[in-house]
């Protein structure tokens, strides 16, 4: 299924350890169609074993993130058609990525836009971004995460509030919600992604992969279990050579060289 070149994205690996994956249809508000999808899931499953790529970026750049699913194209689908829709298959490969990914969010991001920086692991967005699960005006909900990501985030009556109502809402709220982790200016907020990024992909990347699929994973357990599963998490990094990296670096008061191992 891999193309030669993508139409609805642009890549960059020109940065230490760091892919950025830029939404380009702006036209249409970059909105995801099936084909926008498909292109960043082949970009993660080229690098998900590249040892060179640490993090991946999803930004839509300074003006728009995603205006949501191509409206157009969802509507020459009828009931069998979402049946056998592939979206879903895209849209777990995504959530199964396993290196952290960080959404770098201004403007609009909306219905499957506001999934798809649900979908990212870190969240940062510019002041003027713009947040919500409009699908209610088109006289339809969410489908990808919008009713069950965002209330296990936001709460009961935000959740509520913003499916219901299709009102979006503002970054200083998005924050305020837990939704985002920071809220910069516009111009900055790539680069502060890209510092951050450049930060964890320093790190062990073993460490980092397990660690993120046991934050994951509290999403979807009792605290006794995720407290259980954790531990053995965390036992099996004590196999590691980056443990030992990490820990003999501290004593001898030297940078840590971690080689995922
Ligand atoms: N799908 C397809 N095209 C879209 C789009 C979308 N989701 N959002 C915007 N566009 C297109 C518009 O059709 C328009 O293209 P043309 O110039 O060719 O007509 C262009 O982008 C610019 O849009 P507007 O002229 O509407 O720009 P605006 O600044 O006046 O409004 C907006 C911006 C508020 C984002 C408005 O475009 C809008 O409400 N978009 C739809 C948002 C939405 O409902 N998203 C949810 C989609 S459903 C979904 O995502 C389902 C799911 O989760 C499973």
């Amino acid at each position: 299924m891999n193309k030669e070149s993508n139409e609805d994205i642009l890549v960059s690996n020109v940065d230490d350890g760091v892919l950025t994956i830029t939404l380009n249809r702006p036209k249409a508000y970059n909105a995801l169609r099936n084909n926008a999808l498909q292109e960043i899931v082949n970009e993660l499953e080229k690098v998900e074993n590249d040892n060179n790529i640490k993090v991946v970026i999803i930004t839509g750049g300074k003006k728009v993130f995603a205006a949501g699913a191509d409206i157009k194209e969802m509507a020459q689908l009828n009931v069998v058609g979402l049946l056998n829709d592939i979206r879903p298959v895209f849209w777990r490969k995504i959530a199964a990525f396993p290196k952290p990914i960080i959404a770098v969010v201004n403007g609009f991001a909306l219905g499957a836009g506001c999934e798809l920086m649900m979908h990212c692991d870190i969240v940062i967005v510019g002041d003027n971004a713009q947040i919500g699960q409009p699908e209610i005006n088109l006289g339809i909900m969410p489908g990808l995460g919008g009713t069950q990501r965002l209330l296990r985030t936001v709460g009961k009556s935000m959740a509520m509030q913003m499916v219901l109502s299709g009102e979006f809402i503002n970054a200083e709220q998005a924050k305020n919600f837990g939704l985002v982790s920071e809220v910069t200016l516009p111009e900055l907020s790539y680069s502060r992604a890209l510092t951050l990024a450049k930060v964890i992909a320093q790190k062990s990347p073993i460490a980092v992969r397990i660690a993120k699929e046991s934050l994951l994973n509290a999403y979807e357990t009792t605290l006794e279990a995720g407290l259980a599963s954790e531990r053995k998490a965390f036992t099996l990094l004590a196999a590691t050579e980056d443990r030992a990296e990490g820990i003999a670096a501290f004593m001898e008061k030297r940078k840590p060289v971690f080689q995922g191992q």
